[in-house]
């Protein structure tokens, strides 16, 4: 939680945090990086304030998730849970024409930087989408976003409850292609908060669909990240 006095700080120094991040992004695009540097810059850019961009991923896990999307030779992938960008570094990357990333919270004017995440050369847009997952009236701003196009690779990583991560899916696996991917984080057996309950979700799940699993450990607590691959008849419209 950010108290009003640390707001009224980030907003005093978000022009110089401003330019520091986009100068980090710019070095970053310019050094061409591979897909582990990619993870691991996802981790920390180096910005700070409004502008930080970080993510709570383990790099091996990410990185073997980031391989796997990379064969889909992606054009259009969709997350759900942006918070500090972090994965949203890696899906512009490899997204050839757009990112949609959506969270909950308002992204304040970090907005500007994640739209410049695609590397100079990609024909990548990203769209910022500020809403709850869970409302239907949500889903038909993404579903007019994607304008009768189909993604090749949706992320579910916003509300990590049993049953919120269960809506996701039924509500968005819908907007994934045939033979695309849907990958959740978060489910490895042990978990450090008791609202983490992905791992309850992809037991009862996993045995239903073509699935892999990225787990460092199996024994770690918290990360491990599932990946569904659409059936080849794709998902049924959701039921509102
Ligand atoms: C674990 S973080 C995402 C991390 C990010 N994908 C990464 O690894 O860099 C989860 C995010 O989901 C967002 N979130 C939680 N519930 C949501 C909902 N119902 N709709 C949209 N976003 C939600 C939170 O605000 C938070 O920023």
């Amino acid at each position: 939680m950010v108290s009003p006095l640390q707001v009224f700080s980030r907003n005093l120094r978000a022009p110089f945090h401003r330019w520091q991040a986009f100068r980090l992004l710019r070095a970053l695009h310019a050094a061409r990086p591979s897909l582990p540097e990619l993870a691991k810059r996802g981790q920390k850019l180096g910005s700070n304030g409004w502008y930080r961009v970080r993510t709570l991923q383990i790099p091996s896990e990410i990185t073997a998730l980031a391989r796997e999307v990379e064969k889909l030779k992606p054009r259009i992938v969709v997350e759900i849970g942006t918070a500090r960008g972090g994965t949203a570094l890696i899906w512009a990357y490899l997204a050839r024409e757009r990112l949609i990333t959506c969270d909950i919270l308002d992204k304040r004017g970090f907005a500007d930087l994640l739209r410049a995440f695609p590397p100079p050369d990609s024909a990548c847009r990203v769209s910022v989408m500020i809403g709850d997952s869970h409302d239907p009236a949500f889903a038909e701003r993404l579903r007019a976003e994607l304008a009768g196009e189909l993604a090749d690779f949706l992320f579910i990583d916003g509300d990590h409850t049993e049953a919120g991560v269960a809506r996701d899916f039924e509500m968005y696996r819908e907007f994934v292609r045939p033979g695309g991917l849907i990958g959740f984080h978060d489910i490895a057996e042990k978990q450090p908060l008791p609202t983490n309950q992905v791992q309850h979700f992809w037991k009862k799940i996993r045995g239903a669909y073509e699935t892999i699993e990225f787990i460092q450990n199996r024994d770690q607590t918290g990360f491990g990240i599932g990946v569904v691959r659409v059936p080849a008849e794709g998902f049924p419209p959701a039921t509102r």
